[in-house]
């Protein structure tokens, strides 16, 4: 961001502005969700999966904003969410919420220096908006790819969420925008706050999340503290570089994975550390807070064995992954191949699991540990 003549430029300075936009949207949906026990807000998928008013509020607002500033109706993003559900009779009280929550959204662009809509959008453009993110990917061209509430089951309980958008260039990621309300800047804050206690309640009023960004080959990664419209929109100033760690000793390393067991193996990652030598207790952290903790130097490895069978989507991963790696650290799959993001939605061809590592030192031992252990086990 620091200079206008890079390529995507642009593209970064929108995606980083609109997703402190719709952090700030988030933060009040959540805060609603906790304090009214608003079940009314959150809806089961068809994979009973959860979604809230949040997921879709997140994809209307970003696929409107990014229309606007880029081309119109014909720009390719993939996100999470459809319109089947919130289509249906039974959701119009959903719809409504998501209706008022993206125009309050929208109506605030111009204090982030983005231009909103001239008249509030009515049912059927947010609906539009969300379906118009219906882009499969590929390996030409641009696409941009979001995941409006990364982490639902932490947003529901207070915890650690993240908004994700980033951009493929032809396959491969070229810019990562992270969104992480529950994360605050300061030092040490996710192991402090992990320790099973609920973020929301801890984080003292003052404190604010994070938004973080990259660029592919800048060989650089920006943090800047949750900026709200009633600040004075200082983007650039607030913003400071983060690094991975330095430690590459397995005994002070500190490993993430997923909080829930159905979404990674804890076993199996436990029988990997073991091997490595890692001494600390696993960190369990919802969503891609994981990747942004690697990447600012929180924690060094980032593990993740999913069942059998399970496709990793592009949007749990794209900016999470360009975040570390621009911060200095190496995300392969467990196999120790880079992650394929021109195949389409799924990371297709990935080997077993994921690894992210604050260096290649210790990557190197990690995926000489799976390699090791995976005779023996029968993922
Ligand atoms: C939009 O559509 C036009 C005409 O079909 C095409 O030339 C252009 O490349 C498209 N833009 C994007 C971003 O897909
Ligand atoms: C995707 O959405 C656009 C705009 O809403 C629509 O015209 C198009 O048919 C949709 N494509 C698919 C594959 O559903
Ligand atoms: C998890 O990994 C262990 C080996 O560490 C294996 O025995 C077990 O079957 C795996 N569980 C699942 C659900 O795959
Ligand atoms: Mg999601």
């Amino acid at each position: 961001m620091e200079n206008d003549n890079d390529e995507f430029s642009k593209e970064l300075n929108v995606a980083v502005r609109v997703v402190h936009m719709v952090c700030s949207l988030c933060q009040k949906v959540q805060k609603q969700l906790l304090s009214s026990n608003n079940s009314n807000q959150i809806k089961s998928k068809d994979d009973d999966s959860l979604v809230t008013v949040a997921d879709w509020s997140v994809q209307a607002t970003v696929s409107w904003m990014l229309s606007e500033a880029f081309g119109g109706q014909n720009i390719s993003i993939v996100a999470e969410e459809d319109v089947q559900t919130l289509s249906e009779p039974e959701s119009s009280a959903q719809l409504g919420m998501v209706v008022s929550a993206v125009n309050e959204c929208l109506a605030e662009a111009p204090k982030f220096g983005l231009k909103g809509p001239n008249e509030a959008l009515g049912a059927t453009q947010v609906l539009e908006a969300i379906n118009r993110c219906n882009s499969t990917g590929g390996p030409v061209g641009q696409h941009w790819v979001l995941d409006p509430v990364d982490g639902t089951l932490g947003f529901v309980r207070g915890d650690q969420y993240a908004i994700a958008l980033a951009m493929i260039d032809d396959g491969e990621v070229a810019i990562g925008v992270l969104g992480c309300p529950n994360y605050p800047v300061r030092d040490d804050s996710l192991i402090k706050y992990s320790q099973q206690c609920p973020v929301m309640s801890e984080m003292s009023s003052r404190e604010e999340g994070c938004v973080m960004y990259t660029r592919k080959g800048s060989g650089k990664a920006w943090m800047q503290p949750l900026i709200h419209s009633d600040k004075r929109l200082e983007l650039q100033n607030s913003a400071r570089t983060i690094h991975v760690s330095s430690i590459d000793d397995p005994a002070l390393a500190t490993f993430c994975e997923p909080v829930e067991k159905t979404n990674s193996n804890h076993s199996f990652s436990a029988g990997i550390a073991n091997t490595v030598g890692l001494r600390k207790q696993p960190l369990r952290v919802y969503s891609m807070v994981k990747y942004a903790a690697i990447a600012r130097g929180e924690a060094e490895i980032y593990m993740k064995f999913a069942r059998a069978g399970y496709k990793e989507k592009i949007w749990d991963h794209a900016a999470g992954v360009l975040l570390v790696q621009e911060a200095g650290g190496v995300v392969t799959d467990a196999g120790g191949t880079p992650l394929d993001f021109s195949r389409g939605i799924y990371l297709e061809g990935l080997d077993r699991g994921i690894v992210a590592c604050s260096g290649l030192k210790l990557h190197e031992k990690i995926i000489e540990a799976v390699y090791a252990s995976w005779e023996s086990s029968n993922l």
